[in-house]
């Protein structure tokens, strides 16, 4: 039946924001919620899955016994969590915004307030769904998001090549009730066998529903 359609399988899910400590009272994010990646692991969880949640600072209020969870702070943590247990998955979906850059040295104090400009020297944080997808095996299905302000469509194919995803749920920041923090979203899903599909504004309930739909759809689903 449908309400069990995932059993047996094992999925994991990044999801929220990273923060990337400046000094001990500081960091760098961004607006993530958390909310469409815990609308995914509520539908896995539904449609008899096991869940495994790797997740970056949320605030949201919800039963998360019912999955595998592991908070994480930065990208190189979430990236650690996650390379341990990807060998043992079945689906991989990367819902995380996950920072680009950290500060390249983290102050051990708190930086001191002085009267000139201040300048930060920011690191490349390592690509958490570039690496792993490197390492995906056969049968393994990778979905990746993409949240862009310009060139949507263009900009999400080039990612679902470079990261080897099977999928990527395209979300832009041009488009009225879609992206961070609200509780809809409107997507354009990529295949990497060409096709695609586009939703109207739902929730994100919904959209995750959606998003379950086209992994069981993918050429790669077995
Ligand atoms: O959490 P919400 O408030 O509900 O908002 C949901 C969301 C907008 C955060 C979500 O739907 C979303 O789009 N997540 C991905 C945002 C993003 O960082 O996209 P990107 O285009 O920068 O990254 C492309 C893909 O690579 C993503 O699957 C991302 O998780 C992954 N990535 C990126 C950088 C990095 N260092 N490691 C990664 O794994």
């Amino acid at each position: 039946s449908k309400l069990q359609d995932f059993q047996g399988k094992k999925v994991m899910i990044t999801m929220g924001p990273t923060q990337e400590a400046l000094d001990p009272v500081r960091f760098i994010s961004n607006h993530s919620s958390g909310k469409m990646g815990l609308a995914l692991a509520k539908s896995f969880l539904a449609r008899g899955a096991e869940v495994y949640v790797i997740s970056g600072p949320i605030s949201l209020k919800f039963d998360q016994s019912k999955f595998h969870w592991t908070d994480v702070h930065s990208a190189k943590e979430m990236y650690e969590a996650a390379h341990k247990i990807h060998g043992l998955m079945d689906i991989c979906v990367f819902a995380a915004a996950v920072a680009d850059y950290a500060p390249a040295e983290v102050a051990k104090e708190k930086i001191k307030k002085n009267d000139s400009e201040q300048f930060l020297k920011l690191k490349k944080n390592v690509d958490i769904a570039l690496e792993l997808g490197k390492i995906k095996q056969p049968g393994q299905l990778h979905v990746g998001f993409a949240l862009e302000t310009e060139e949507g469509e263009k900009n999400a194919n080039a990612k679902l090549d470079k990261k080897n995803f099977d999928l990527i749920v395209l979300n832009s920041m041009r488009e009225s009730g879609a992206g961070f923090k609200l509780d809809t979203n409107k997507v354009h899903i990529y295949h990497s066998s060409g096709r695609s599909v586009s939703s109207e504004i739902a929730t994100k309930s919904n959209i995750a529903e959606l998003i379950l739909d086209q992994i069981k759809s993918s050429s790669v689903w077995v």
